[in-house]
Formats: structure tokens, C-alpha cells, sequence
């Protein structure tokens, strides 16, 4: 019986004979030498096949073997210092080679190809090595993010996907016919998380979102993932550091345990090292005089663009709470403060180095007088808010939470430029295909 190994694992069997089932990602060699790469979803290693050392077909099939073709390749683990891309420096002599599926000429060649091009074959370009690495921190993000929440006493309740109202403005919403009746794709799970506090305390929840973005930028999707903590009894100077205690764990997490991936990115580790609380704390006001300060065009009470929040961002070392924006700019349920009703007690976490809002969240209103007087303020049908009301009316209490997007931390940690790499399957303005 072969000893069918994951590549991940190659250096507990050094100097035995093993089996891995995969693809051909790339080949090399001449003569009596075959190099194969042979990737198995866990790591590559490179596949020596030595004419002396095989039967003759053997050979034969590894030397006409096209790339993309699926092989369950068996040999001695051999130490190597100099074989490329192998954990601690393994290769394969190869004694068997079985071929699964000899594949068609791949499209993807190891060349340019335009990001149409690749984008049109998602499918297949999840497949090479960058982006293998960037879903595999994605991976370790989504996980970072689940054992800091379960770990701090969170509890996990899900919330709708499909919807009766809005819950960041009707302009994105996706409308979608439900039995006759209007529902939408929810753009937040933040309404019902208000719900859920009453019963369990702390909650999150965790699932896709959605906005009908008209913008085409590289920080938008049009179904992206979100992790929603909501908490009783929480003002919004507790909500900020657990925000920074939340990213931190997610950042440090990454670091430990996705290295590889980062150099397979080449990232820059210094600044996720920085990565740790307390965050600096600035306030709308002081963000629009420093944005002034520094000769960036902007107003009171105009919300911040990229290049606004960049410009932010660049006066820090590591992530910045920016707290109180004028209500004007953010959602419908933020509580206004008491002496100053034109500002909220809202706060963004934004990213350094360029990448700007990952977080978005703030306090709650806990008063039905005012929610009442926010919805009609906002436009919005009062009917399919009665039950959000409710809340207000039996046990209201201060309460806080905060929306991280998941796309967005992904590519601020790997350092990509554009979102549209950190979901294996993008949704946006031009593309639902593949
Ligand atoms: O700031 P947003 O709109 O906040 C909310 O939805 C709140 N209801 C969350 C809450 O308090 N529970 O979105 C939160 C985060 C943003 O900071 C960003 O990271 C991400 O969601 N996000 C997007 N990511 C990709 N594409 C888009 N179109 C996004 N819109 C928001
Ligand atoms: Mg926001």
C-alpha cells in the first residue's frame, strides 16, 4: 500500500518512499532528466525522474507530459538543499508515475497575461502560486477572526441574507422579488445582531454581504464578506479597543502561521509587525485639520475619500481609529452626542499604507424617540423598522459593534493592490463571471 502524503508534511519523511496525488504546474529537463513541479493543494515539490530509475513508459510519460496534467507520483524523499520552492529543501527521485489526466494545452501560460484574461479564467488562475498564497491567508484570516471572537466570549448567531429593508442607505441595495413582495440582499447583518444582543450578550455574525457599488475602484466588491461583533452594555471607548485588539490578532496570527505565503508575495513584514495596541485615536475634527494642515482639499462635513483616508493613515505607524464624523455622513442608527447632535459616536478603523477603511462601526441608538425621528429623517418605510423599534422598547441599553470586512484585511495584509484577488470567485460592477 503507497504512503499517499500531503507535500505540506514532506519533511517527516525524509528518505522514505512516498506517494502524492496532484498536478503538473511546470516542467523542465532534457536527455535521460525529467524535472517535474508538482503542486497538491498543500505546497510543491519538485519530481526528479531519472531514466535509470524507471521503467522505460515511465519515462516516457513524464517526458510528453503536458502541463495542468493531473499524476500520482511516487519516490524517496531526498534532502535538497537547492530544490526550488520545496518546505525545508525536499525533492522527489521518482521511482512510479501514474497519470491521471493528461490535460489540454493550458491557457495560462508563465507569461503576461491581461487581468481580463486571467480574470476570465478565475477558475483556473487560482491555480498558480500568488494566488494559491493569498487564499490561504484569507484562510488563516477568517479563522484568526473566528478564535478571538469565540475566545473572547462572543457568541456566533447568523443573520439573514435576504432581507426586508436596508441597512446602509437604499442606494446599493440589491432588490430581488420574493413571493411577490420587494426583499433585498442584505448589505449588513447589523440590524438583526441588535436583536440577537438581547438574548446572548455578545454576538457575531459572519457571511456575505452586499451593495450594488456603482464605483469601480479597487476596494469594492459587490458581494463581499463581513464579520459583524455586537455587544451590550458597550459604549464606543470600548468598541474602539476591541477593534484594536481584534485586528491585532488577525494580523499577529497571520504573521505566525502564513510566512511562506507572505514571501511568496514578497510582503513587507515591518509594518504588519507594528500591528499591535494601542491604535492612535483621532477625531473627525482633528482629521480635518490635519487634512487641511497638509493641503488636502476637504470641508466639515464632507465624508472622506481614498485619498483622504490615505492621507490620514500615512501620518501613523500602524492602524487609526478615526471616531465622531458628522452624522450626516454615516447610517440612519448611529447615536448622535448629546450636546453636539450633528456629530455621532461613530468610528473606521482605516489601514496603513494606502489601503484605508477596513472597519466601519460606532455606537447605537438607544433611544426609540430618536430612531423614530432618524428613520423619517432618512427617508426610510417605517413598517418594516417596527420590529428594530422594539428593541428600544423593551430593555434598551448602550450598545456598540463594528463591521470588518474580510476582502479588505486580506489585501491590506498580503499588500495586493486590488481587492479582486482575495475572494476566489469576485463579484463586481462589470463581472459575474465565472
Ligand atoms: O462601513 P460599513 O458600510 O458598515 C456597516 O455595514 C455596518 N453596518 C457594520 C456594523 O457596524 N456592524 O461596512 C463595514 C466594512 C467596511 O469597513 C469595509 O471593510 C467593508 O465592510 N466593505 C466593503 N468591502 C468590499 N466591498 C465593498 N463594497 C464594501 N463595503 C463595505
Ligand atoms: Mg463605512
Amino acid at each position: 500500500m503507497p504512503q499517499y502524503i500531503r507535500i505540506e508534511d514532506i519533511a517527516l519523511y525524509g528518505d522514505q518512499e512516498v506517494t502524492i496525488k496532484g498536478w503538473l504546474s511546470l516542467k523542465t529537463g532534457k536527455g535521460k532528466l525529467q524535472f517535474l513541479r508538482v503542486r497538491d493543494g498543500t505546497g510543491v515539490v519538485q519530481a526528479v525522474v531519472f531514466r535509470k530509475d524507471v521503467v522505460p513508459d515511465v519515462f516516457e510519460s513524464a517526458r510528453r507530459l503536458s502541463l495542468e496534467s493531473s499524476l500520482i507520483v511516487t519516490g524517496i524523499v531526498r534532502a535538497d538543499e537547492r530544490a526550488p520552492g520545496t518546505p525545508g529543501g525536499f525533492e522527489l527521485g521518482v521511482s512510479d508515475l501514474q497519470i491521471v489526466h493528461e490535460a489540454m494545452e493550458y491557457p495560462i501560460a508563465p507569461k503576461e497575461h491581461s487581468v481580463e484574461f486571467l480574470m476570465d479564467h478565475r477558475h483556473l488562475w487560482l491555480r498558480s502560486s500568488r494566488q494559491w498564497a493569498i487564499l490561504r491567508v484569507r484562510a488563516t484570516v477568517v479563522r484568526a477572526i473566528r478564535e478571538w471572537l469565540d475566545e473572547q466570549g462572543f457568541l456566533n448567531v447568523d443573520t439573514p441574507v435576504l432581507t426586508p429593508s436596508a441597512c446602509e442607505g437604499t442606494s446599493t441595495l440589491f432588490e430581488t422579488d420574493y413571493f411577490g413582495d420587494p426583499a433585498y440582499l442584505t448589505q449588513s447583518g447589523q440590524l438583526y445582531n441588535e436583536a440577537n444582543i438581547g438574548a446572548f450578550g455578545k454576538v457575531y455574525c459572519f457571511g456575505p454581504t452586499f451593495r450594488a457599488e456603482r464605483s469601480k475602484t479597487r476596494r469594492h466588491l459587490t458581494e463581499f464578506w463581513m464579520v459583524e461583533p455586537e455587544m451590550a452594555f458597550t459604549d464606543l471607548e470600548e468598541c474602539m479597543r476591541v477593534q484594536e485588539e481584534f485586528v491585532s490578532h488577525i494580523v499577529q496570527t497571520v504573521l505566525r502561521d502564513r510566512m511562506p505565503e507572505l514571501e511568496t508575495l514578497e510582503r513587507d513584514i515591518v509594518p504588519l509587525q507594528r500591528v499591535v495596541p494601542p491604535f492612535p485615536r483621532v477625531s473627525y475634527d482633528d482629521a480635518i485639520r490635519m487634512l487641511q494642515q497638509g493641503g488636502v482639499p476637504i470641508t466639515w462635513g464632507d465624508d472622506f475619500g481614498s485619498p483622504h483616508e490615505t492621507y490620514i493613515a500615512e501620518q501613523f505607524d500602524r492602524p487609526v481609529l478615526v471616531h465622531h464624523y458628522p452624522t450626516q455622513c454615516k447610517a440612519f442608527y448611529m447615536e448622535p452626542l448629546a450636546d453636539r447632535p450633528e456629530v455621532c459616536k461613530s468610528v473606521d478603523l482605516l489601514a496603513p499604507e494606502g489601503y484605508g477603511e477596513v472597519i466601519g462601526g460606532g455606537e447605537r441608538m438607544s433611544r426609540i424617540d430618536l430612531l423614530e425621528e432618524a428613520i423619517q429623517r432618512h427617508a426610510l418605510p417605517r413598517e418594516p423598522y417596527e420590529w428594530y423599534l422594539d428593541l428600544r422598547r423593551y430593555g434598551s441599553v448602550p450598545h456598540s459593534g463594528f463591521g470588518l470586512g474580510v476582502e479588505r484585511t486580506v489585501a491590506w495584509v498580503c499588500g495586493i493592490k486590488h481587492i479582486r484577488e482575495t475572494i476566489p470567485f469576485p463579484r463586481t460592477l462589470q463581472r459575474m463571471y465565472p
